[in-house]
C-alpha cells in the first residue's frame, strides 16, 4: 500500500477508546438491520462478514445504516449507494485475522498510539490474509506479536481480503485508507468524510427511533 502516514495519537486513541466501551456494551447488530446489510453483500463478502465478531458486526451494520440514511444530505451523487454502504460496513474486516479479544485490542491500540502503526505491524511475522475457512486452526497458535501486529495492520489486511472477495474498488480503498489522514485518501474527500463519520456513528445511531425501517437502496 506504499508509504502513507497513519493517523495515530490522541485523536485515534479517543475513537478507539469509544469503540472499546461500545464493544463491551454491544452484543451484536440489530437483526433486522443485519438482514438488510447482508442482502447488500456478494457471496465472498458475506463469508468475510460472517467471520467478524458480534461487536464488529454491530459496528459494521450501524456504519452502513448511517451511510444509507445520510446519503441524501451528503450528496454521494451518482455513486452506487449499495457500494458506499458496503464500504462503510466492511472496512474493519481485517480485524478478523488478528484474533484479539477486547482487552487485546486495547493493548494493540495503545501500542499503536505510542509506537506507531508501522512499527507495531512489524511485530507480526506473518501478514497472510487467509480466507476464514482456512485460518481457524492456526489462530490458536498465533503469538501475541502476530496478533497485535496484525491488528495494527488490519487496514491493509482487510483490503487484501476484500480484493480477493471481488469487492468494488471503493470498498477495497476505504478498508485500506480508513485510518489514514484525509490528505492521504485516494477516494473522493466528500465521500471519505461520510464514511469517516459512519465509522464513528456507534450506538447513538442504532438507538435512534428514525431508523426502524430499511433505508432506500
Ligand atoms: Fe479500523
Ligand atoms: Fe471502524
Amino acid at each position: 500500500m506504499g508509504e502513507r502516514r497513519s493517523v495515530t495519537g490522541l485523536r485515534q486513541v479517543g475513537h478507539l477508546v469509544t469503540r472499546f466501551f461500545t464493544s463491551l456494551a454491544t452484543s451484536g447488530p440489530d437483526p433486522d438491520h443485519e438482514r438488510w446489510f447482508v442482502g447488500l453483500l456478494e457471496s465472498g463478502e458475506r463469508e468475510l462478514y460472517e467471520s467478524m465478531t458480534a461487536a464488529d458486526r454491530g459496528h459494521a451494520v450501524i456504519g452502513a445504516r448511517f451511510v444509507a440514511d445520510h446519503a441524501d444530505d451528503d450528496g454521494i451523487g451518482d455513486r452506487d449507494l449499495t457500494t458506499v454502504a458496503v464500504a462503510a460496513g466492511l472496512h474493519d474486516v481485517g480485524k478478523t485475522v488478528a484474533a484479539l479479544g477486547t482487552f487485546g485490542r486495547v493493548a494493540a491500540t495503545l501500542a499503536t498510539a505510542i509506537a506507531g502503526r508501522r512499527r507495531v505491524s512489524s511485530w507480526a511475522t506473518d501478514h497472510d490474509a487467509r480466507a476464514p475457512s482456512g485460518r481457524i486452526g492456526r489462530m490458536g497458535r498465533m503469538s501475541w506479536g502476530d496478533r497485535i501486529g496484525r491488528y495494527a495492520d488490519h487496514s491493509d489486511l482487510g483490503a487484501t481480503m476484500l480484493r480477493s472477495a471481488g469487492s468494488e474498488d471503493l470498498v477495497v480503498a476505504w478498508a485500506a485508507e480508513h485510518h489514514l489522514d484525509r490528505s492521504d485518501w485516494t477516494i473522493d474527500p466528500d465521500l471519505g468524510s461520510l464514511l469517516w463519520r459512519a465509522d464513528r456513528a456507534h450506538r447513538a445511531h442504532r438507538a435512534s427511533p428514525a431508523h426502524g425501517e430499511g433505508p432506500r437502496l
